[in-house]
């Protein structure tokens, strides 16, 4: 995604549906206290649980979103570790973290039986994946983002340009989704992995066309 991360976050990062998935994500995970954040992005996720006092460890395959986290928590930086990593090969050892968060990545992830692999191996026993995604139709609620993004006041000059942007948008997500799921595939993926799915639920943020699914090892 490369620079691309800050039109994501100036896009999401005051967005009502978004900020509804993120607290979801962080409520979730408030019973852990080491966590990774797979994929972390920007890291607005990482930086709530900062805020909590968890500890994090947030990797992703884009180091330019980890550079600007980084900079933004410097005053919590001896509880942040942030490393370019692929979800799918995880350089932790076994049984080391209570949580691992997931938000919008696993359609992403090229290989998400062995992303699920590594989850397992890496959580403590009874440790707990939180992880949202979108599903093929996805697109179809995206007109409805621009409503919401509408007279905001970040889009100044683009906004009677909505129709390109969303064509633009839909275009990027299709070139880099990897794996349409949806919560009858994701079941299956984290069950053959060896999870025990205990909530798979409608995504907010994609209104009744994604999911938000947590399980345990
Ligand atoms: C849609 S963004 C989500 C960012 C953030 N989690 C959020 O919810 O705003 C997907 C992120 O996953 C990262 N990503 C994609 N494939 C990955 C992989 N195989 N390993 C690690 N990160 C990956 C991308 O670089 C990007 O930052």
């Amino acid at each position: 995604m490369g620079k691309k991360i800050e039109l994501y976050d100036k896009f999401f990062s005051e967005m009502e549906s978004y900020n509804i998935l993120m607290n979801w994500h962080e409520g979730q995970l408030s019973d852990c206290d080491k966590v990774l954040d797979v994929g972390a992005g920007i890291g607005r996720l990482s930086e709530k649980l900062l805020k909590k006092e968890k500890e994090v460890v947030a990797i992703d395959t884009n180091v330019y979103g980890l550079k600007l986290l980084r900079e933004r928590m410097v005053d919590r930086k001896d509880r942040l570790q942030t490393m370019a990593m692929d979800a799918s090969m995880l350089s932790f050892a076994d049984d080391s973290f209570d949580g691992i968060n997931a938000m919008l990545v696993l359609p992403f992830i090229k290989n998400p039986v062995s992303f699920l692999n590594e989850v397992k191996r890496v959580l403590k026993v009874n440790g707990k994946i939180v992880s949202s995604g979108l599903s093929r139709d996805s697109w179809l609620v995206m007109n409805g983002w621009f409503k919401e993004l509408d007279g905001c006041g970040r889009f100044e000059g683009v906004e009677k340009n909505w129709d390109n942007i969303f064509y633009k948008l839909n275009m990027e997500i299709k070139n880099h989704v990897h794996n349409w799921c949806n919560a009858h595939d994701i079941r299956k993926l984290f069950e053959e992995a060896g999870l025990k799915v205990e909530y798979i639920g409608d995504n907010p943020l994609y209104r009744g066309n994604g999911y938000c699914v947590t399980a345990r090892k």
